[in-house]
């Protein structure tokens, strides 16, 4: 006969040696504390404004947005696009540009930081811009029908991230007793993803959001991201260096952490509903000229000064920062 709580502590020793994983969230800096963005300088704000010192060194001196336009100009037909959404816009200087090169834009700014929203208010006045504050995982589907294009940059691993994941426990607890290990092992089952060896970091929320977009049929879609599949082009490996295990890194900025973005498992998703994918680094669009000073800058990992320090941050930022475009079949 068992002991009274025999089962219990059975249960208790199944599931105890997997209950180390984590949920990151940044929604509560989100909503309730950001009041700026200046600790975490995205490329598209170190672009702006003109004049920056940034701007010196790329080969087209143009803000982050006007250079966007023209890639994507490459793959969706912009002039005749209407409706574009953008998700988590910052400053709103991403959609100013857009706005600056095509005014028949009708946008739609949706934010969960109440205080980023204002900005974007500002940055904004004048143009006809619908706003919505919300987090996009909480976004009816059924509202992002008509969008012609969507737009993330620089968000997705603000998204929720499970941290400390491994298969066993996957696989153990999925079934049973965890909605949210059930949510993760449904990505690796519905997209077939690869599953890792060993411990990893899964970008939930980024996957819920793609998901989100392609169901929705959203012709065309953007993302740009910090990768963790970043790949530098061999002739320069010797002055460029970058992060790039695979596996979704933290980083920690003033009150939360980010996670860097698993591209292979959003273009799985993507393929899934039929898009076809352009991807690469920032460096695809904002191309820069590898003069002997900025060798030299890099080669010192830019030991010689701030300036020097920032041009070498910005350099490796284009090769770390990713973007996906997903066109509609
Ligand atoms: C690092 S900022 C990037 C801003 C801008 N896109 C840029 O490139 O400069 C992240 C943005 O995503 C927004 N954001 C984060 N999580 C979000 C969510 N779950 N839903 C909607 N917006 C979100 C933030 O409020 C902020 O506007």
């Amino acid at each position: 006969m068992k002991a009274p709580g025999e089962n219990l502590r059975g249960l208790f020793y199944d599931i105890r040696p997997f209950m180390d994983y984590t949920l990151n969230s940044t929604k509560a800096y989100h909503t309730d504390t950001l009041n700026t963005l200046g600790w975490e300088l995205t490329v598209c704000n170190a672009l702006h404004p003109a004049g920056t010192p940034l701007r010196r060194i790329i080969a087209r001196d143009a803000s982050f947005g006007h250079l966007l336009y023209n890639h994507l100009n490459r793959y969706a037909p912009m002039e005749s696009l209407a409706r574009v959404i953008e998700i988590g816009g910052g400053y709103g200087y991403l959609m100013k540009d857009l706005l600056d090169r095509n005014n028949r834009l009708k946008p739609c700014m949706l934010d969960i930081s109440p205080f980023l929203l204002e900005k974007q208010r500002e940055t904004l006045r004048g143009y006809d811009v619908s706003y919505r504050i919300e987090d996009f995982l909480e976004t009816d589907p059924g509202f992002l029908s008509g969008f012609d294009l969507a737009i993330m940059n620089e968000n997705l691993g603000d998204f929720p991230t499970l941290v400390g994941l491994n298969e066993e426990l996957l696989k153990a607890l999925a079934d049973k007793s965890d909605p949210i290990l059930r949510s993760a092992l449904y990505f690796f089952e519905r997209y077939r993803l690869a599953m890792p060896q060993g411990a990893f970091n899964l970008n939930i929320g980024a996957l819920q959001a793609i998901e989100k977009l392609c169901a929705a049929a959203v012709p065309y879609i953007y993302i740009g991201e910090h990768s963790c599949e970043a790949v530098v082009p061999e002739p320069l490996r010797s002055f460029i260096r970058v992060c790039s295990t695979g596996n979704p890194e933290r980083i920690a900025l003033k009150g939360h952490d980010e996670y860097t973005i698993k591209f292979s498992y959003l273009e799985s998703v993507a393929k899934t509903f039929h898009y076809r994918i352009v991807r690469g680094p920032f460096a695809d669009f904002i191309a820069f000229d590898l003069t002997d000073a900025l060798q030299n800058i890099l080669l010192t990992r830019g030991r010689m000064g701030d300036e020097a320090e920032m041009v070498c941050q910005f350099v490796e930022d284009l090769f770390q920062y990713a973007y996906m475009i997903m066109i509609k079949d």
